[in-house]
């Protein structure tokens, strides 16, 4: 699809900012393995699991050039942070103000690449603000850059902005089981098995892993030393006409802030549904269909761009999604 670009009020462009070239940019070099959710028991996948993919292995994505001109990018945007008990520091919206993160996120043969690795029909997320979302080092060492969660989108790659090799600690970690599995673990006070958590090597910055990220438990470890560690996440939509996909409002309502969630979530809410109606009248409506089930599904589909237009009075109350270890 395409998103409009309109930007956030106060939202300007970048110094650091260039037009995406793929050919001077982008590197991309499909991963060594796939894990499946299947791997780590009967129970990973759950009912809401939108392919049998868990995460892949460290694959490149950007050219030496292209980490470059991130990197500047990402320093820039750095003045924009901001921080919740969740993520000590954090940039959210900046595919609204670079044509640079815009380009990269859009990417066709990116794209391609990750709807083959995520076998699920990846899309834009029209939630931009969830489209590129970076997070910088915390400036308290003792806190980890991002606790133990699960994610509340589909599908998203984690890259390396900074040069992971120098860095001591502060590893992206996942949970090798079921994420309900490993959320009774953390707040048992039993904590994850180290056997059962696994780190992917990025052998350099541009390197990336995508993962389901609703399904997979994961987090960004504290820092050892102090090390100006940058992460982007990248994160897509996956349109199911049978399975929803994970976005939820309270989630963009507590982190971006009623103004920009209830716009963005609108914009969600009308793809979602024009994706919905599409597969409707392509497959549903013929003949042999009882006319209750036609009406029901109709209804189910209004029924949700009713509630959507509801929360522009009313918005749902926010909430974060992770589990504290107690450390
Ligand atoms: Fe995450």
């Amino acid at each position: 699809m395409s998103e409009t670009f309109v930007a956030p009020p106060g939202y300007g462009g970048l110094e650091s900012d260039v037009a995406w070239d793929p050919q001077r940019h982008l590197a991309l070099q499909a991963p060594e393995r796939v894990t499946l959710l299947g791997e780590w028991g009967p129970d990973a996948a759950g009912p809401s699991a939108l392919s049998p993919v868990a995460i892949t292995s460290a694959f490149r994505l950007l050219s030496d050039e292209g980490v470059v001109v991130l990197q500047a990018i990402c320093g820039e945007l750095e003045q924009y942070s901001v921080g919740d008990e969740r993520i000590a520091k954090k940039v959210r919206g900046s595919i609204y103000r670079s044509e640079f993160l815009r380009g990269m996120y859009e990417d066709a043969s990116v794209l391609a690449l990750l709807r083959e690795l995520a076998q699920a029909p990846l899309e834009p997320h029209p939630v931009s603000h969830h489209a590129i979302h970076i997070n910088y080092a915390p400036d308290d060492l003792a806190r980890n850059v991002d606790q133990w969660h699960r994610d509340v989108i589909s599908f998203d790659y984690v890259l390396m902005v900074s040069d992971p090799r120098p860095m001591r600690g502060g590893r992206f970690e996942y949970f090798l089981g079921p994420v309900e599995e490993g959320r009774e673990l953390l707040e048992s006070g039993a904590g994850l098995p180290p056997e059962r958590v696994a780190s992917p090597d990025f052998p350099g910055p541009g390197w990336a892993v995508l993962q389901q990220g609703h399904r997979v438990l994961h987090r960004a470890a504290r820092l050892e030393e102090r090390y100006p560690r940058i992460t982007i996440v990248g994160s897509y939509w996956t349109p199911l006409p049978e399975l929803d996909d994970p976005t939820d409002l309270p989630t963009i309502v507590r982190v971006d802030g009623p103004e920009i969630a209830l716009v963005e979530w609108s914009r969600f809410q009308a793809c979602v549904a024009a994706h919905r109606l599409e597969h409707f009248a392509a497959t549903k409506t013929d003949f042999a269909r009882p006319t209750r089930e036609l009406q029901e599904e109709l209804r189910a589909i209004a029924a949700r761009l009713e509630a959507a237009a509801d929360a522009f009075d009313d918005p749902e109350e926010g909430r974060l999604i992770y589990f504290d270890d107690g450390k």
